[in-house]
């Protein structure tokens, strides 16, 4: 059994603490989309260490264990190598750190592509092991056998559609996509296959804006947007790039803090402190008693 497990208001028996928030579930987010229209959109960040999730999480209706942890946090070149242990790892740490979003996490590639089977095995180790919500997987009309397979036997699915990071080898780069009707029409009829097919919500990513907002009048579950439009039914962002982490981000990023200035800052004052002895100071070291 799972040791990965934290406690959860709506289910123990006990307090968890810090006191926290009742958890939002998967319906309560398939329901603030009503007759097609969001009154409320979906704030949704991604998080892969339990101290950012505990700093997201208060502010999100869902924290995303995305696979973009390749890049982000293991200086990967792409998402291609990430693996279903490091998703579990990550997932479970976030887990830990939030006590009110909907925890999903990224299928990694090569952990779901073969058959429903596969996907399945995958999807349920990572919920075994981690305590989230539900999954997220790339791919459109393509992947609806697999989404439908899943949802039937109780596992939530976020599907991903335009730029699909894991498919970087086939794509050539990660420009925006939709460009020609062909391709507009094919990701509209994506995301339509997989909110047929019984995805809670949609991901959005790097399309021309007339997609986002034909796909998301198409389909009856929520869409979240990243390079897509405002009028999504939600919105995603890499936690470290809308925070400044990064010199080089996507168009589509907008930076609220400039982190790596703030971290260089604190670091060069400390460098400057030890060389010149000012570190430790009296308030940080220990005197003998008496
Ligand atoms: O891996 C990820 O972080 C993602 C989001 C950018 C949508 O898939």
């Amino acid at each position: 059994m799972s040791t990965t497990y934290t406690l959860d208001t709506a289910t123990s028996r006990a307090n968890p603490t810090p006191a926290p928030m009742k958890r939002l579930t998967v319906p309560a987010i398939q329901q603030r989309k009503a007759g097609g229209v969001t009154a409320k959109p979906v704030v949704m960040l991604t998080a892969y260490t339990a101290r950012m999730a505990q700093l997201l999480d208060p502010h999100c209706d869902m924290l995303l264990v995305g696979d973009s942890l390749g890049q982000v946090i293991y200086g990967l070149p792409s998402t291609v190598p990430v693996t279903l242990e490091m998703m579990c790892a990550h997932g479970a740490a976030v887990v830990r750190g939030s006590y009110h979003s909907v925890v999903i996490i990224d299928m990694p590639f090569g952990s779901y592509e073969a058959s429903p089977e596969q996907a399945f095995a995958s999807a349920a180790r990572i919920l075994k092991e981690t305590g989230a919500a539900g999954v997220k997987l790339e791919g459109g009309a393509a992947m609806a056998p697999t989404v439908r397979f899943l949802t039937e036997r109780g596992i939530p699915v976020v599907g991903h559609v335009g730029l699909t990071p894991q498919a970087i080898n086939a794509l050539g780069s990660y420009g925006a996509r939709g460009r020609s009707q062909a391709e507009a029409d094919k990701i509209v009829g994506d995301a339509v296959a997989l909110d047929t097919a019984g995805a809670f919500a949609v991901v959005i990513e790097g399309v021309v804006e007339p997609i986002a907002i034909a796909a998301t009048k198409a389909v009856s579950c929520v869409t979240i947007g990243i390079g897509a439009s405002a009028q999504c039914d939600g919105q995603v962002l890499v936690a470290e790039d809308m925070l400044g982490l990064f010199e080089r981000t996507a168009r589509f990023v907008k930076r609220y803090e400039n982190v790596a200035e703030t971290i260089e800052g604190a670091v060069k004052a400390y460098a400057a402190d030890v060389t010149s002895r000012a570190f430790p100071g009296p308030d940080q070291i220990y005197v003998p008693e008496g």
